[in-house]
Formats: C-alpha cells, sequence, structure tokens
C-alpha cells in the first residue's frame, strides 16, 4: 500500500493518519487536534474527511442488543 502525504503544509501522511484512526481517533477534528492536519490552509480537510469517513465504514458494527424489560 502507498503512503501518501496528505497534509503538505504540515507533513502528515496516510499512514499516520490510519495509525490514528485504529488507535481511537474518531473525527477529522481528532486527527487535527492530533497532527495538527488540515488547521494551515485546509485544502486536505476533503481528504481527510474521506479518510475518515472510509475507516469508519470498514470497522464492525457493533451489534444492538435486544432490551430486556424485566417483565
Ligand atoms: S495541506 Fe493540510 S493544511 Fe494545508
Amino acid at each position: 500500500m502507498s503512503n501518501r502525504l496528505v497534509c503538505l503544509c504540515n507533513l502528515v501522511d496516510e499512514n499516520e493518519i490510519l495509525s490514528l484512526l485504529k488507535k481511537g481517533a474518531n473525527s477529522t477534528s481528532d486527527i487535527q487536534q492530533i497532527t495538527r492536519a488540515g488547521t494551515s490552509c485546509g485544502k486536505c480537510l476533503p481528504v481527510i474527511d474521506d479518510l475518515v469517513r472510509e475507516f469508519q465504514d470498514k470497522r464492525p458494527k457493533v451489534q444492538q442488543k435486544k432490551l430486556d424489560f424485566g417483565s
């Protein structure tokens, strides 16, 4: 898998963002706070949004539990 530079202003690459998502980062805002990616010119924000969305779409969904009203 290639490792492309996502944020040119702050030198943040795709592998760094994916690694943070795997460790629990949950949003573009989280990525911005941790790496500063997207906090300068902002041109990379759509790419970061896409990476976050793609990662969340691939993540296994937690199955909803049946409600127990204790009747
Ligand atoms: S390219 Fe990411 S803030 Fe400019």
